[in-house]
């Protein structure tokens, strides 16, 4: 690979951090299994001493995905929430948090039923308008934290509009970027300081491990999360490391063909006449398409569309085929979900009701199977309505 210039992004996916074992030459990384190291004598070793610290596997699962997302290295842990909440242990009683009002529903649980236990407090504001990020931050304020597109209502937040206002007031942007992947959407280089993804999803890939990931653009952010796995834990096991090494060696061009479903089943659901209406970024009327046009370099797979009822939704939803009814999303599989009893159960209605959130509203994760047959699928679920 050149010096000068950095390699493409499905290189980096395939090699950095893959580089083929130096001692055997499997071009696939080896999963080293261990819970301590043999040292050479006291206080000398080859860099690793003890497994919640550090892994070899999990060195290269750190260096891979910090080049996809341009951070400097990245700190990966048990589960999306893991990582999530690993970001959280910087702070103190008394700091403060402005945050979307529209997050993964584990998130608000977090913050609300166990974080400010602690003191922490959280402000959720619309932060797909730039001056409500603005207008709630305080003295105590220490992050900006937003997922955009947001989880289900598809709504987007201008990541350089509000890196903007934080490098302004001197407090850190957080971006959950799950639902684009690096491929399409790249945080750091909007001006986020960290950001933030449930590689249980994209990154992974085939739905088979749970995983989180901080990617860090500051050496004293890779050193606080550095000890936070060492004194709280919850790092990802060796094998799921590995699980996610494999994962991204495809993601380019998993991220293409689901972005071409994606943009295929939006277009079959805005013109399907029991949908009532679509979210999806790649529509030309969605609020933000322009926005979207700008900031990201492809719409995805993550569309939201509304039934009309939470009968009609459980009508369609006991049909489908192809599509698997389940939680979760990103998987090479279509996963199609009910948010207001699934994954923003724990937002409770009136949550739901002020954010938008319906009981008829469905959510698909678009798959990479043969559009034809997820459209197929839909159809005949919809006849059902
Ligand atoms: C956008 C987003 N962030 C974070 C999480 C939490 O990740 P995990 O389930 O890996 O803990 C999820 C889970 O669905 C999610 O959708």
């Amino acid at each position: 690979m050149s010096k000068n210039k950095l390699p493409g992004f499905a290189t980096r996916a395939i090699h950095v951090g893959q580089e083929p074992d130096l001692e055997s030459g499997a071009v696939s990384a080896p999963i080293h299994p261990t819970s301590t190291y043999v040292q050479q004598e006291i206080g000398k070793n080859k860099g690793y001493e003890y497994a919640r610290v550090s892994n070899p596997t999990r060195t290269r699962l750190e260096e891979n995905l910090a080049a996809l997302e341009g951070g400097i290295t990245s700190r990966v842990f048990a589960s999306g929430m893991a990582a999530i909440n690993a970001i959280c242990t910087m702070f103190k009683s008394g700091d403060h948090v402005v945050c979307g009002n529209n997050l993964y529903g584990g998130v608000p649980r977090l913050f609300n039923e166990i974080l400010s236990g602690y003191g922490i407090e959280f402000a959720y504001v619309d932060t797909s308008e730039v001056k409500n990020v603005e207008r709630a931050i305080r003295k105590s304020t220490r992050m900006v934290y937003v997922e955009t597109p947001t989880n289900p209502l598809m709504a987007l937040s201008d990541i350089a509009a509000i890196s903007e206002v934080c490098r302004r007031k001197k407090i850190d942007l957080v971006v959950d970027n799950t639902f684009m992947s690096p491929y399409f959407q790249q945080p750091i280089a909007l001006g986020a300081d960290l950001v933030v993804h449930s590689t249980t999803k994209f990154l992974n890939g085939h739905s088979d491990g749970l995983g989180g990931v901080v990617v860090c653009t500051k050496p004293a952010q890779v050193e606080q999360l550095g000890f936070v796995q060492k004194a709280a834990g919850a790092i990802l096991s060796p094998f799921e490391c590995w699980l996610v090494l494999r994962g991204v060696k495809t993601l380019a061009a998993r991220m293409e063909q689901h972005d071409r479903n994606g943009r295929a089943v939006a277009e079959f659901l805005a013109k399907h006449r029991k949908v009532k209406k679509v979210f999806y970024p790649g529509l030309p009327d969605h609020p933000q398409y322009e926005l979207a046009r700008k900031q990201m370099s492809g719409f995805g797979a993550m569309i939201s569309f509304e039934t009309g009822s939470l009968s009609n939704a459980n009508k369609m939803l006991r049909k489908v085929r192809v599509c698997s009814l389940g939680e979760s999303l990103g998987g090479v599989e279509t996963l199609i979900s009910h948010p207001a009893t699934m994954t923003h159960a724990a937002v409770g209605e009136k949550g739901r009701k002020e954010i938008g959130i319906t009981d008829g509203m469905v959510r698909i994760s678009v798959g990479i199977e043969n559009v034809e047959d997820i459209i197929a699928d839909l159809d005949q679920a919809l006849a059902a309505i």
